[in-house]
């Protein structure tokens, strides 16, 4: 979800009122998802390079997630989604913001329509770290590690691979997300700023998706 920042400044406003703006298109995603039929969203709310950032920018960005969660939680648990999250628990993240996630979770936790899960102080190669950690710790033969095992310690070893990635805002980047991942995901760049991606524009992502041949490394299907 990038480019709120510069779509503010560009308006002479705060880079929060990006932030804030940003989550009319975040919930506009969300239903394009549910109409659409996609049953996994991803979303990069904060990764673990973002605590770079000026203090205040970092303090509104906590308190206005915390926010959301609580304000628009039972809506979301009423339409069906589960809400899940990944990103390292460490003590950056404040225990208030942790119980609501946790509370989001739990809510929603027998919801199938849309599983929404929310990168927060999450980072590609942090993941892959704490996966490892895990596996060495299991004391397994390193012989018996395979990329199975590894896609088994990730954060939420449920989520499949996406099929697309979205990034806006005219970067052309990834960043450190989802980095074991997305190896075969199809990625669609967009100048659009994330406060102007909306149903609309999911919508012509997919399309684009659509047009795409994908063959994982093998050869076209009709040849
Ligand atoms: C939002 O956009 C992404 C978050 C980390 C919350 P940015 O804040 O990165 O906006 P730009 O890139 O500075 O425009
Ligand atoms: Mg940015």
């Amino acid at each position: 979800m990038d480019g709120n920042g510069r779509w503010a400044q560009a308006r002479n406003l705060p880079r929060t009122e990006g932030h804030k703006a940003g989550e009319h298109s975040l919930f506009e995603v969300v239903d394009g998802c549910l109409e659409a039929g996609v049953e996994w969203l991803t979303v990069y709310a904060f990764s673990t390079e973002n605590w770079r950032r000026p203090k205040d920018e970092v303090r509104f960005l906590i308190n206005f997630n915390e926010e959301i969660l609580l304000r628009r939680r039972d809506e979301l648990n009423e339409r069906g989604v589960r809400i899940r999250f990944i990103g390292r628990r460490d003590w950056r993240v404040p225990k208030r913001l942790i119980k609501r996630m946790d509370e989001a979770s739990e809510l929603t936790r027998h919801n199938r329509k849309l599983t929404f899960t929310i990168a927060f102080n999450y980072g590609g190669r942090a993941e892959i770290v704490d996966a490892v950690r895990e596996i060495a710790a299991s004391g397994v033969n390193p012989k018996k590690i395979t990329e199975k095992t590894i896609a088994k310690h990730l954060y939420d070893a449920e989520m499949p691979d996406p099929d697309l990635v979205i990034r806006t805002s005219g970067e052309f980047r990834i960043s450190n997300f989802l980095l074991w991942q997305l190896a075969y995901s199809e990625l669609i760049f967009t100048d659009t700023p994330w406060p102007e991606f909306q149903r609309e524009q999911l919508f012509a992502a997919i399309g684009d998706y659509q047009e795409r041949e994908r063959r994982f490394g093998g050869v076209d299907s009709g040849s």
